[in-house]
């Protein structure tokens, strides 16, 4: 993590009255509308209660992605998403009646006149299909259902603008649409720039707005006024295209889609579009002797051209749809287990945490896609855009464990890869793969973000849980050389931690941190277990857990405060005290290692420091911050569930307090539920730690 491109400042408002409609199982902040990949992440900022024809979708960043839709009933317009201005067409807003989402979909229904409208935004979270997975698309589905009993004549609308190609709207973009099965528009930059960035936008690739062809469907590309103005007026497009290419916010060029339902009573099969962002290649990657490598994603193995991808996506909505109901209601019932509060925040931080994953193969020198040759990338996401974080593919660890082990693996490849390649040449793990997403090109300078003990910890800790919940041991004997010079360098550094950053970089550094140490010290326990797996001498298994035990029973004592009633923040200083949330991976990797008159003393303590939105992460400076993915690991090792419930319910009400309006930050005050800058991080993955 590292704050200093904060972003900028987030507009606060007061708690809103009683919303109007109802919302299931809370209306949280923002609403995951199209969240599928770094570049393919559409909002809805509900703050303390927008509909969804209030405001217009936003990127992660806040800024705008133009994406309307118009229903009209019996020869009226009905808005019902975006926040439209169209001269000379009449058109009223639908009414919001309700509002729900799960882990997979965001589903509104509003009422138009005597026709209800349903739309499912539909973000697929597909881990176990890496061909699916990997498709950087989302759907809309929209069903009209008349309440009155009687016949209503029925067309819908929808238009993406060109906002969704860059972060600098006086851009100029180009187009095209192809119509054939399915109608697909495609906007894109004009000026292609591989692998680069502006604004956290990719500047290369191109965005893609679809829907299946029938007799009842039209199109028409053209300047926003104009295209809504034809549909509001006329109920259909006039299949034409405008081919005045120019800036994206001059006469802001938009991508019509069109239906007409014809006259319909009983609810209707829905129409589908869909949304989607490609780059190709997806990243470059550090080989050897600095050189790179481009990537690509793994659908292409399946696919040859976009178009059968989009038609593919496009004709399996249904399928897509059974499969994610079937996923949400299974992460439901696991998660209720906790408590419905808790199943509440895990299906909010589903989406935003797969949408920060991308899954790349790299080619063969004849161009063909090399199946074998998996790699994950994550990016880091508002805090900054590193490539593959370690302390940020950590917290997020519990949702790949959960859904798909494997997709942690092939995340924790990249980074040993790399650094079996010699060119990193600090003897602790690197921070990241890259400073900038999608460049991961190494840190061969040794210039990273120094977190010594942390990243060290955190990747033999993720090594050896892999390997415990799969059975495969493959990657711990391919790279042990490596988890064994991290772990040398845990023992000279985690008993006596030096003074370095953790992951809570914004903190700042400190000698002799607890948590710290707690992590090194079962990262030296985790590679007697990682030595025994792969064979290694009884000597050097024996070894490293003897150290293990002996440097927990020497941090015993060098880590409570005088008082006995709880650790301290750092070794010595009695007033101070922190979340001791690096425990989760001794429970994780049921290590066992450290007593449990440890884990009671917190659970005890932390129920005499709450704040009303949580137990701030620690004493320092005069803030009283914290982290939800912390929170939530906190949660987990706490000995009885009253302290567990106060942390979750901490949570659930930081992220339904309508105090913001951006993606779920992880980051927030306990004393009032203000918004810290992170926002859309993937560490929501931890909330899948319980
Ligand atoms: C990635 O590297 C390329 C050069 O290979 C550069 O043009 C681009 O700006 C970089 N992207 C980012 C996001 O820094
Ligand atoms: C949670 O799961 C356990 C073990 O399967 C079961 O005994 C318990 O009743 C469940 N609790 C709830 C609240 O569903
Ligand atoms: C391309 O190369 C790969 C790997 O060498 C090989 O397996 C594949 O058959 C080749 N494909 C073609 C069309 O030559
Ligand atoms: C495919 O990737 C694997 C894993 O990196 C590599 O061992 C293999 O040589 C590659 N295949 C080809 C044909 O390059
Ligand atoms: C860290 O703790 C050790 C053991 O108590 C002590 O000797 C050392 O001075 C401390 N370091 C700092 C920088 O406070
Ligand atoms: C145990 O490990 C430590 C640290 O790597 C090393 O210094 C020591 O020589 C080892 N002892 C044995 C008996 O292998």
């Amino acid at each position: 993590m590292n704050i200093l491109r904060a972003l900028s400042a987030i507009s606060c408002t007061t708690v809103a009255a009683a919303l109007a409609w109802s919302a299931t199982p809370f209306n949280p902040a923002a609403i995951p509308l199209a969240v599928r990949s770094p570049y393919l992440s559409a909002w809805l900022q509900q703050g303390s209660g927008a509909a969804l024809n209030d405001v217009w979708p936003t990127f992660w960043t806040g800024q705008i992605v133009g994406w309307a839709g118009f229903v009209k009933v019996d020869g009226q317009s009905f808005s019902f998403l975006g926040a439209s201005n169209v001269p000379g067409a009449t058109f009223v807003k639908a009414v919001q009646k309700s509002f729900q989402f799960s882990s997979t979909q965001s589903i509104f229904v509003l009422s138009a006149g005597p026709v209800d409208i349903t739309i499912t935004f539909l973000s697929p979270v597909e881990p176990t299909d890496l061909v699916k997975q990997s498709i950087p698309f989302s759907y809309m589905a929209v069903s009209a259902s008349s309440m009155d009993g009687a016949s209503h004549s029925v067309q819908v609308y929808s238009d993406i603008s060109a906002e969704w190609v860059s972060g600098d709207t006086s851009l100029p973009v180009d187009w095209s649409t192809s119509s054939n099965n399915v109608i697909t528009h495609q906007v894109q930059l004009a000026r292609q720039i591989p692998f680069s960035e502006l604004s956290d936008r990719a500047q290369y690739g191109a965005a893609f707005f679809s829907t299946p062809s029938s007799a009842a469907s039209t199109y028409q590309s053209g300047a926003d006024v104009v295209v809504r103005a034809q549909f509001i007026n006329n109920g259909r497009l006039t299949n034409t295209q405008d081919s005045n290419f120019r800036p994206i916010s001059d006469n802001w060029p938009v991508f019509g889609l069109s239906h007409d339902l014809g006259s319909i009573k009983a609810a209707t099969d829905p129409v589908v579009f869909s949304v989607g962002h490609i780059r190709e290649p997806a990243l470059q990657y550090i080989i050897t002797n600095g050189a790179t490598q481009p990537r690509s994603l793994y659908f292409w193995s399946q696919f040859s051209c976009t178009s059968a991808v989009i038609s593919s996506f496009l004709g399996e909505f249904g399928a897509a749809l059974s499969r994610a109901q079937a996923f949400d209601s299974k992460v439901t019932s696991d998660a209720a287990n906790i408590s419905s509060d808790y199943a509440s925040i895990v299906a909010l931080s589903i989406r935003q945490a797969m949408g920060a994953i991308e899954i790349t193969l790299s080619r063969n020198s004849n161009g063909s896609l090399n199946t074998t040759d998996v790699v994950v990338f994550m990016k880091e996401i508002s805090s900054d855009g590193n490539v593959n974080t370690v302390d940020v593919i950590f917290p997020a660890w519990p949702v790949l464990l959960y859904t798909n082990p494997a997709l942690g693996k092939f995340l924790l490849e990249g980074l040993f890869r790399y650094q079996a390649t010699g060119q990193y040449p600090n003897k602790w793990s690197v921070h990241d793969l890259g400073a900038h997403y999608p460049n991961a090109t190494g840190h061969n300078d040794g210039k990273d973000e120094a977190m010594p003990v942390e990243e060290s910890g955190n990747m033999v800790i993720m090594a050896l849980s892999y390997a415990q919940k799969t059975g495969d041991n493959s990657q711990l004997s391919r790279y042990v050389s490596l988890l064994n010079q991290w772990t040398q360098f845990l023992v000279t550094d985690s008993l006596i931690p030096a003074n370095q950053i953790s992951t809570d970089d914004f903190a700042g550094a400190l000698a002799n941190q607890t948590n710290l140490a707690i992590k090194g010290i079962i990262g030296i326990k985790a590679m007697s277990q990682i030595n025994q797996l792969v064979g290694g001498s009884t000597t050097m298994t024996t070894n490293y857990s003897t150290i293990a035990s002996s440097f927990v029973a020497q941090w015993q004592t060098l880590a409570a405060s005088s008082s006995g009633q709880h650790l301290t923040l750092s070794y010595g200083n009695s007033a101070s005290w922190g979340l001791s949330y690096n425990l989760y991976a001794d429970k994780l990797l049921k290590l066992d290692l450290f007593p449990n008159p440890i884990y009671t003393m917190q659970t005890a303590w932390y129920k005499t420091v709450a704040q009303p939105f949580g137990v701030p992460l620690d004493t320092r400076h005069t803030y009283t911050k914290s982290g939800t993915d912390w929170e939530i690991w906190t949660a987990a090792i706490m000995t009885d569930t009253s302290a567990r419930d106060l942390f979750i319910s901490s949570v659930k009400k930081w992220a339904s307090d309508g105090l913001s309006s951006q993606p779920l930050g992880d980051w927030y005050e306990t004393t009032n539920g203000q918004p810290e800058s992170f926002r859309a991080r993937p560490v929501v993955g931890g909330h899948l730690g319980e």
